[in-house]
């Protein structure tokens, strides 16, 4: 589902010298598998998250996804297939401060494979316990709110896979578990493999170790509980 090759990623840093942040010589991640990466904070999870969705242009390496080779792909392309395969849970949200909750994720929806489909987009968002939100708009909703429209028009699509930076990060321990919850159930359901950035301990403990990673940034590391 997911495989990638010797990605690199610099930044330029305020002294003028290119810092590495992503050095990811081979990741993969099979179709339905659900993996965790811990990482502290400045660590590139972010980072790794936007290269491998084609946000962000890798300095040097591969990324497939579904077979198809993403850093081969011209910017509208890899627009299509984000659009297509992906699930993106923005680490902060990005949502359309001028559209509703439910605007928000059909909108999410009308680019994706499904269409724009307001029954489903309601019944996602009743999922993450918003029915009672979804004509507000972004500025009248409380941060942990906004997270999880962020969870529910990632999951509305019907994704292949799941990107999810720290999906839990701005939510309390009990909104947290539920939505992690959610998002490994919705992704069991559909099959789509699921792939999470934390530095969160409570979040990293509820994934199993994986034994088979050929190697990753220093910095960011399999979950071992
Ligand atoms: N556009 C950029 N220009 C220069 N440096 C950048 C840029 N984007 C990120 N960085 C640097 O790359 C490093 C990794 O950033 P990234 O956002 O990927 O970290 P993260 O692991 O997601 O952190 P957090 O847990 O705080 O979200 C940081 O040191 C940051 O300063
Ligand atoms: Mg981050």
């Amino acid at each position: 589902m997911l495989a990638v090759t010797n990605l690199t990623k610099s930044f330029v840093s305020p002294e003028g010298g290119l810092v590495q942040i992503v050095h990811v010589p081979a990741f993969s991640l099979g179709a339905g598998e659900q993996v965790a990466l811990r990482g502290e904070s400045g660590s590139g999870k972010t980072t790794f998250l936007n290269l491998i969705a084609g946000i962000l242009t890798a300095d040097g390496g591969t990324v497939t996804i579904d077979g198809t080779e993403m850093t081969a792909l011209s910017e509208s392309k890899r627009d299509r297939l984000r659009a297509a395969k992906l699930g993106y849970i923005f680490q902060t949200f990005n949502l359309l401060q001028g559209y509703t909750v439910l605007e928000n994720v059909v909108l999410g929806m009308s680019f994706g494979p499904h269409g724009a489909d307001r029954a489903h987009a309601r019944e996602v968002l009743e999922r993450v316990g918003l029915s009672h939100r979804l004509d507000h708009f972004p500025n009248q909703l409380s941060t942990g709110q906004q997270q999880r429209v962020a969870v529910a028009r990632a999951l509305a699509n019907r994704p292949r896979l799941v990107l999810a930076d720290e999906p839990t990060g701005y939510l309390d321990r009990q909104h947290g578990r539920e939505a992690l919850a959610l998002i490994r159930e919705v992704c069991r359901e559909q099959n789509a493999a699921l792939l999470l950035v934390s530095h969160d301990e409570e979040v990293l403990g509820q994934f199993e170790t994986r034994k088979d990673f050929a190697g990753l940034n220093e910095a960011l590391k399999e979950v071992r509980p």
